[in-house]
């Protein structure tokens, strides 16, 4: 994977961040909510604007300059997403929406060709909402069977339980690379060998770790990955589904329209080759064009290196808040965690803590973060998360620490 190219510097790369100039109120703004999205840096806006100043036109159906320019631009994007998770080929990676819209097509395409009622699917508690609800209305329909891998008492992926339930014999494990409230970081390589061991395929949800750690989808052997863009640098609106060639071959179309056809009659059609076959309709252009800048900006830092600042920086806010009298965080130790920090106070509503740290210009996100089976399971309604990124400092950690004193101080 890839290797830094010029030393971790936080000073410099924050200048490549417009936004973390702002003000909120007469606070420097402090942005700890990247588990929810991610600030973007220069390259990537620029890379948008410069596609719609000077190339706009749609893609593959043109043969015009600025049709074959943009046609050039997008493709160029997925070979960037590509190149960043390894994949064998660009054309195993599909553009979609978001990770959301990733996991639907393979519970739309894949698991409605190839499971029926009774089939298992292996899921675990810590997921996403968007790895269980296409799962759940699966098997409303199918009557496929649904069932879940624990969370340790040490908020980890439970592996004893995992070789336990395997014995079901699944068709697929869907699970995810990082918790987005525990952030406890889940052994992907060794779950899939497992599946693969059990006859079954896996799907990683990589929303959390794709922007985050070293991702090798071939290292990890991974038959889909689902990630999206704007986690990671990148703009909204688009994501990647990543599958191995021989499954999406095989797969049904997801949604048709244009582009998803070689050809059309009244009553017929033939469909396109992978990816094309999953892209119907206009795709978002410019958002795959900054996707590629994003991942190439990713790429030229270093995974590593970033993977290293933001352990530096986990480890240090998990020490900071334990010192704070009754407060809780949620997850593993900070060797198995990636950069989030979900916590409760005695006392005090999520809400109103973040409420009051935004006063300090501090942003942070309150609630269930999309996985309320998690906080069932957890015996809490809801958390305020502070969440990391490359651009994020020790100072800014201590802002935090200041501003939940404060909270304490408001509420007595
Ligand atoms: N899934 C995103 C989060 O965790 C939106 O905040």
């Amino acid at each position: 994977m890839s290797q830094s190219k010029t030393p971790f510097d936080v000073g410099l790369l924050r200048a490549d961040f417009p936004i973390l100039d702002r003000e909120i109120g007469t606070a420097k703004l402090i942005y700890l909510d990247s588990a929810a999205t991610a600030q973007k840096p220069t390259v990537v806006i620029e890379a948008m604007n410069d596609f719609y100043r000077l190339s706009n036109a749609n893609i593959h159906r043109g043969v015009h300059t600025l049709a074959e320019e943009a046609t050039a631009m997008y493709e160029k994007g997925r070979e960037q997403v590509a190149n960043f998770i390894n994949a064998a080929s660009a054309r195993e990676v599909i553009f979609t929406r978001n990770t959301t819209e990733s996991i639907n097509l393979v519970a739309h395409t894949w698991a409605r060709a190839n499971l029926n009622a009774g089939d298992v699917i292996l899921l675990t508690e810590m997921e996403h909402h968007s790895n269980l609800v296409p799962w759940q209305i699966l098997a409303a329909e199918r009557g496929v069977r649904l069932e879940f891998v624990p969370v340790t008492e040490d908020y980890l992926f439970d592996m004893d339980a995992y070789g336990e339930l395997l014995k079901l014999e699944p068709k697929l494990v869907a699970f995810t690379q990082m918790s987005n409230v525990l952030g406890t970081i889940t052994p992907a390589k060794e779950i899939i060998k497992l599946a693969h061991d059990a006859g079954a395929i896996a799907l990683v949800d990589a929303a959390q770790s794709v922007p985050h750690l070293p991702v090798d989808v071939q290292a990890l052997d991974a038959d889909f990955l689902a990630f999206s863009a704007h986690k990671m640098l990148g703009p909204s609106g688009i994501g990647a589904l990543y599958g191995k060639m021989d499954l999406l071959k095989a797969m049904p179309p997801f949604l048709g329209g244009g582009d998803m056809i070689k050809t059309v009659h009244l009553r017929s059609f033939v469909a396109n080759q992978v990816p094309y076959k999953f892209e119907a309709g206009t795709p978002a252009i410019a958002e795959a064009i900054g996707f590629g800048a994003a991942a190439e900006y990713l790429q030229n830092i270093g995974m590593n290196a970033l993977m290293a600042h933001e352990h530096e920086l986990t480890k240090y806010a998990l020490e900071r808040l334990e010192e704070i009298p009754s407060i809780k965080v949620f997850g593993p130790s900070a060797e198995n965690k990636g950069g989030v920090a979900s916590f409760t106070m005695e006392g005090i509503h999520p809400h109103d803590i973040a409420q009051i740290l935004d006063g300090e210009g501090i942003a942070v996100r309150a609630g269930h973060h999309c996985a309320q089976p998690l906080h069932e399971k957890i015996g809490i309604p809801a958390t305020t998360r502070a969440s990391f990124y490359l651009y994020n400092t020790k100072e800014e950690i201590d802002a935090l620490v200041a501003g939940i004193y404060k909270v304490k101080e408001i509420f007595g």
